[in-house]
């Protein structure tokens, strides 16, 4: 889930928007709609992804803890229809049959993580080290080696152990900092001789902000104005931790690289002349992906993060700011731990100054930024409530991180495109159009001179979607989840993601038409599989319905009214017979 927060301050807006034409590669010039034919560079990887909450399902099996996202999926209320991850795709279970679609795809990479309590049920590692863990994750490595596509793992997608939550408050505890290294540490000793990608974190911006401030995702804490503040000081420690600890023990060994994937929406002003609007969009991009970014490369936070928050504690008569400050030491420990930047990137907002006055309690994460977000309501939204495509503000991303951060290698970790879940139909033609249009503007911006080695489509399978459960599917291959084998579907945007990997990147404009037209044809076939799939299940389960009043019908019978009968008769006889004998006598 993206800033779902947010969206109480996202109005929709009508921009009357004047899109001057300028020409290609001047990203500063908003030639938002031309299309660039041309391929990446040689070497670009493409991929795919998924987490292990989201996809692994057997959330109690083979020995695995439980996770913050298993505690909280199962309290009521909290996902869309009460869904949880508890089979998810059962991707557990289908190392084999997922790589087979990967490879149909040719994929060069793909990116998954890895379940802390599943390897340490505890998270504790001197407490227990679970090896039926540790095998699947060595399973999954294997094959997909074998196959030729390289690993890219995360560590940290979100799922704590719960025993963490509940002894120490999670990331609200600096303790963390070493359990987690403990964690990644056994990781690196494990995997690191295959795996040379690490992901120390992903998405920190949504662990601290929907995890402890806004409480959406788990563990569902609203510490509003100070919980995702303090998250995310001790993720940024954990993290710089973890890299120092690769860096000293394994790098030699193991020549891997460790980064951390950031998220980030654009923020693009909605006034381009009003300076308070600039200043405003920055101070959003800053707030998002700047608070992760700012202190792993340059030491510290951004300056307008200190200046804000530090503003509004002080109106708000508290002492010292809610932002957490790094000391010294600390700056010089964590400036620089990032051998690669992952960018996860969706969507884009217009950004408008807007003075939130502070008031006691009322301070949070989102008024601390004093802006509005609004949306373009000509944006197509074809799935999640918050993901409007907007490809132009990805090459704007890209270009703020080259400048910003001194043009970091950068792996593409998350973007693609959601569907509703009763949408059953294969032939996607808006995620092809999505993919087309952000891979093209990432294509431009390495033209810029942006330094993206690689891209993963977001995500393979369906998948469990947090707190909106199964309701939002981002997969390149449909899920039917009412089928406990859980069977994948291609959609169309397969064929058309894999004939853009086949040809690394869009040759001239017959042929990218074409794909589009032979993807959609394509399709039609996966189509009618689904359709008669789902007929014999909406027969089976109508069948079901028919049958079950029949069979409750037959319980009662044999086990209320056959007994009640039996023993009213013997009443009765029993009745009968001292009447009778009574008589008698
Ligand atoms: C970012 C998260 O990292 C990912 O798990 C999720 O599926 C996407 N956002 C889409 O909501």
């Amino acid at each position: 889930m993206q800033p779902r927060c947010a969206v109480n301050v996202c109005h929709v807006l009508m921009l009357v928007l004047c899109l001057s034409a300028g020409e290609d590669f001047d990203w500063t010039k908003s030639n938002h709609g031309s299309f660039y034919y041309g391929t990446f560079p040689t070497g670009f990887s493409w991929g795919a992804g998924g987490s292990a909450y989201q996809t692994e399902g057997a959330w109690d099996k083979d020995g695995k803890g439980l996770s913050i996202w298993d505690v909280f999926s199962h309290k009521k209320g909290k996902i869309q229809l009460n869904d949880t991850g508890d089979s998810s795709c059962e991707g557990y279970y289908k190392i084999k049959d997922d790589i087979s679609l990967m490879k149909e795809l040719r994929l060069n990479h793909y990116r998954f993580s890895i379940s802390w309590p599943r390897i340490i049920p505890t998270g504790v590692k001197s407490d227990h080290v679970n090896e039926k863990g540790i095998q699947y994750y060595d399973e999954l490595i294997d094959h997909l080696l074998e196959n030729n596509i390289t690993p890219i793992v995360t560590l940290y997608h979100w799922d704590l152990p719960q025993i963490l939550q509940e002894k120490y408050g999670g990331w609200q505890n600096i303790s963390m900092v070493n359990h987690f290294n403990e964690f990644a540490n056994l990781c690196f000793e494990k995997f690191g001789d295959r795996v040379k990608h690490w992901i120390t974190f992903n998405n920190p911006w949504s662990v601290a902000v929907e995890g402890y401030e806004t409480g959406e995702h788990a563990p569902g804490l609203k510490l509003r104005g100070t919980g995702a503040y303090r998250a995310a000081h001790h993720i940024i420690k954990a993290h710089a931790k973890v890299w120092h600890t690769y860096d000293t023990q394994w790098r030699v060994k193991q020549k891997g690289l460790v980064g951390i994937s950031l998220s980030g929406d654009w923020g693009e002003p909605v006034d381009i002349s009003n300076q308070k609007d600039i200043e405003a969009a920055e101070r959003y991009v800053q707030f998002y992906l700047g608070w992760f970014a700012t202190p792993i490369f340059h030491g510290d936070y951004p300056q307008v993060m200190k200046d804000f928050v530090g503003r509004k504690s002080v109106q708000q008569g508290i002492g010292t700011s809610r932002l957490p400050a790094f000391s010294p030491q600390e700056k010089s420990y964590i400036k620089g731990t990032c051998d690669f930047l992952g960018i996860g990137h969706f969507t884009t907002r217009y950004i408008t100054h807007r003075n939130d006055q502070p008031g006691r309690g009322s301070n949070s994460y989102f008024t601390d930024r004093d802006l509005a977000e609004l949306v373009d309501p000509r944006w197509p939204d074809p799935g999640s409530e918050w993901l409007y495509s907007v490809p132009w503000g990805f090459r704007r991303l890209l270009n703020f991180v080259k400048t910003q951060y001194g043009n970091p290698m950068i792996y593409v970790t998350e973007n693609g495109v959601s569907e509703k879940m009763m949408c059953t139909e294969l032939c996607d033609e808006w995620r092809i159009q999505y993919y087309k249009d952000y891979i093209n503007e990432m294509l431009k911006a390495i033209r810029d001179g942006v330094n993206v080695k690689g891209y993963t489509a977001w995500s393979l399978l369906d998948k469990f979607e947090w707190d909106e459960g199964y309701s939002e599917r981002f997969g390149l291959y449909y899920v039917d989840f009412r089928n406990k084998n859980k069977p994948r579907y291609p959609k169309a945007s397969v064929q058309f993601y894999k004939r853009i990997i086949s040809s690394n990147g869009f040759p001239n404009q017959r042929e990218v038409e074409n794909w589009r037209r032979k993807s959609v044809e394509m399709c039609s076939s996966s189509n009618q599989l689904l359709a008669a799939e789902e007929q014999r299940s909406t027969a089976a389960n109508i069948l079901r319905l028919i049958h079950d009043p029949l069979t409750s019908h037959m319980e009662m019978v044999t086990e209320i009214v056959v007994p009640t009968v039996c023993t009213l008769s013997i009443l009765i006889s029993a009745v009968f017979l001292m009447f009778l004998l009574r008589r008698r006598n």
